[in-house]
């Protein structure tokens, strides 16, 4: 029988700090309406100054090992692209907060994709037998890269983490990873960027630095590729899988816009209400968006044991992702 990796625990944690629509709009020249009829997004979860995306990572992680019954892991994959620092890794410093002992842990880069890359590198560990658990975290703290005078980026994105314990199983339990298609294409890199403080634009010191610190993102081209790809990998993996996408019960997708979810919906000829969503909430959590969405569908009885359920992510790369499993019976963090 052959190896797969089994989702046996999840966790999630959005800091406790709300910043509405009309905060925003208290300091920005936008307004509710605006926010809402565009996005979807009625609010937004920041983390506290001193926080950092580690923070939201470890109680995300403790949640996530607590509802799969276990204080152990094998290795920690962390998705993130708001690590604490740019030099070491995130992973490892969130490894020995959660008592892991000396387990290899690190980051995976993939912006909003970042989970689901996270989780394909976690069954990779998995199948090859170099782990037997592992713990993938997807957290993300875009309010530290948002430039305050962006009222696009400022309305969209928020903060939060999400996780889930993957255990050595077979494929024929409920929550094996059934299928993970993985894609990129780095040629449309620019169209979601934070292009100073790496190599290729270092800090001069300069004050003037400070905007090649922000995230750009030329909203209406990465819209019409967030739909163009999600639905080409959703339907990918619903073929591969041998589902008719008729028969998909939940569709969990990146939570970037509300508009997105449903155009994508459109495409793939589903009703939008068989796709989860939390937006409302949250708005674009990043690499935490999947995971966040899976502990709201389970909360809210919209996700259920037994139910077909395909994932997929898209974001900044560009990357994008899909992965099929039937949702398992978990305990309640
Ligand atoms: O996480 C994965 C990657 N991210 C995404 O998938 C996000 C994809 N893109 C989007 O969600 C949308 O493109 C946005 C929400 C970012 C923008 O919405 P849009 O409907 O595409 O607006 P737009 O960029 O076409 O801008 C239309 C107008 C512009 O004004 P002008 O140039 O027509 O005068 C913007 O400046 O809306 C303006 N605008 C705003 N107005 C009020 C942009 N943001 C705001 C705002 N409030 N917050």
């Amino acid at each position: 029988m052959s190896r797969a990796a089994v989702l046996t625990g999840l966790g999630a944690w959005a800091p406790p700090t709300v910043v509405t629509n009309e905060e925003l709009a208290s300091c920005l020249d936008t307004d509710d309406e605006w926010i809402r009829t565009r996005t979807g997004i009625r609010q937004r979860r920041v983390i506290a100054p001193g926080e950092a995306t580690s923070d939201l990572a470890v109680e995300a992680g403790r949640r996530a090992l607590k509802s799969a019954g276990t204080t152990t892991a094998d290795a920690l994959v962390l998705a993130t692209s708001t690590p604490d620092r740019l030099c070491p890794a995130t992973a490892p410093q969130v490894a020995s907060r959660l008592n892991l002992g000396t387990v290899p842990a690190f980051d995976v880069a993939a912006v909003c994709s970042g989970f689901v890359y996270a989780l394909a590198v976690g069954a990779g560990l998995i199948a090859t037998a170099t782990a037997d658990s592992v713990l993938v975290i997807g957290a993300d703290t875009f309010s530290t890269v948002l430039s305050p005078s962006d009222r696009a980026t400022r309305a969209v994105f928020g903060d939060g983490a999400g996780a889930v314990v993957l255990r050595a199983g077979s494929p024929e339990q409920d929550g094996a990873l059934l299928d993970l298609g993985l894609g990129s294409d780095g040629s449309r890199s620019d169209l979601i960027e934070i292009p100073g403080g790496g190599s290729r634009q270092r800090s001069t010191g300069l004050p003037t630095d400070l905007e090649g610190t922000y995230l750009t993102m030329r909203g209406q081209a990465v819209f019409a590729q967030a739909v163009h790809r999600m639905s080409e990998s959703v339907r990918e993996t619903g073929a591969r899988t041998g589902w008719p996408l008729e028969t998909v019960d939940r569709f969990v997708l990146h939570q970037a816009n509300a508009r997105i979810l449903t155009a994508t919906a459109k495409r793939l000829g589903q009703p939008v209400e068989r796709f989860v969503t939390n937006i409302d909430q949250l708005g674009n959590t990043v690499a935490a968006s999947i995971p966040l969405a899976l502990a709201d569908g389970v909360a809210s009885g919209e996700l259920l044991p037994g139910h077909r359920v395909v994932l997929c992510g898209f974001g900044g790369g560009l990357t994008w992702g899909s992965v099929a499993l039937v949702w398992p019976q978990l305990n309640t963090p």
